[in-house]
């Protein structure tokens, strides 16, 4: 029988074990194809760190959180005895055709490029911020909108009770999806996020317009919103290169200046690693589920190169360059459209 790998890399997302089950379910019992994990992501790989996998051992795993197999951040290229040559090697003792990679933009990016150095490796997309331009949805981030939704309705009855002004910071670096549709959800008074600017100036507008009819505000804000005049030497660099706020999220930064300019008491939640832990959203499951079994097809297809993504309600392949294309930033006319209604 032939047999294929499968390794989680990057964050970790409700619904990377869905999808583990579903390729091994369906790779299993339609294609009679054999499954195992690399350990910790492409580490895994590099050193042939493996767990069989089978039906017994994704068995109930569709409402796990997080990734049975481990996770890091680290691409093939960079652990120290990675690179092309050496993963044939492994590949090859192991007896193992072809790599599942199921991450986001760095595991895309490295895939393509083992891809391209010769080795049979196909994808399948992951992220909690939904910014994946390919893919109309990617899992985990219907269930972080749903745990965003929630802390917004308890921060609420708290903010009500105390006629405090409220500000939740959720995920999203590049892009403001979580911010935008918990927002929504949660009929916040206004949503901030990375791709649109907005002053200061504005922010305490809106707040003390909802405060003048009598109502606490909500202000929902994504981890990468900036206000105009915000200087990078309040971040430090991280480990994996991305700029951290030095004292706390933006949400930190924001609502003692909310409460210094309008003089409305104001207080801040930082949702933060909460909205990737627990279990997966039943769309998610079933999203996870159905990428799972796609990405079993393609490799029994040898369609090596590929990914799985999301049209409407069809799973289609693209290529490793499409999901790597566009980030999927909220449109202007998106955040126009709810925006008319803040404050
Ligand atoms: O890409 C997913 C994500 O959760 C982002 O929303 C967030 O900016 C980042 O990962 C956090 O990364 P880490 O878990 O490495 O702190």
């Amino acid at each position: 029988a032939k047999r294929f790998g499968i390794l989680t890399s990057g964050g970790d997302c409700p619904g990377l074990n869905a999808v583990i089950r579903g390729a091994v379910l369906k790779g299993g019992t339609v294609y009679g194809h054999e499954f195992v994990g690399f350990k910790d992501g492409w580490h895994g790989l590099v050193y042939g760190d493996i767990v069989e996998l089978n039906r017994a051992s994704v068995r109930g795993l569709s409402h796990e959180g997080g990734t049975i197999l481990g996770t890091s951040r680290f691409g093939p290229y960079q652990e120290p005895d990675g690179g092309p040559d050496n993963i044939k090697k492994v590949l090859k003792n192991l007896g193992i055709d072809g790599v599942i990679a199921l991450g986001g933009e760095g595991t895309a990016s490295a895939s393509k490029r083992l891809f391209e150095d010769g080795i049979n490796i196909v994808g399948v997309p992951k992220t909690i911020d939904n910014d994946i331009d390919a893919t109309d949805y990617t899992f985990g981030f219907n269930t972080a909108v749903e745990i965003a939704t929630e802390a917004i309705d308890r921060l609420r009855t708290t903010g009500n009770s105390h006629k405090r002004c409220m500000v939740l910071e959720v995920m999203g670096r590049h892009a403001g999806w979580i911010a935008l549709h918990s927002g929504i959800a949660g009929g916040a008074h206004a949503i901030l996020i990375p791709e649109q600017p907005e002053s200061l100036d504005q922010i305490c507008a809106w707040v003390t317009g909802v405060r003048s009819r009598g109502r606490s505000p909500m202000v929902v804000v994504a981890e990468g919103f900036k206000l105009p005049d915000m200087k990078e030497e309040y971040s430090v660099k991280g480990l994996d290169g991305f700029n951290r706020p030095r004292l706390g999220g933006i949400g930190e930064v924001l609502a003692p200046l909310i409460e210094e300019r309008t003089g409305i008491e104001t207080r801040s939640t930082v949702l933060g690693h909460i909205q990737r832990g627990g279990v997966p959203s039943a769309y998610d499951r079933v999203l996870a589920t159905r990428f799972g079994m796609a990405v079993a097809d393609l490799v029994a297809d040898r369609a090596w190169g590929k990914m799985v993504a999301l049209r409407g309600t069809d799973i289609v392949r693209i290529t490793f360059d499409e999901a790597l294309a566009n980030p999927k930033q909220v449109p202007a006319d998106q955040y126009q459209e709810i925006r008319v209604i803040f404050g």
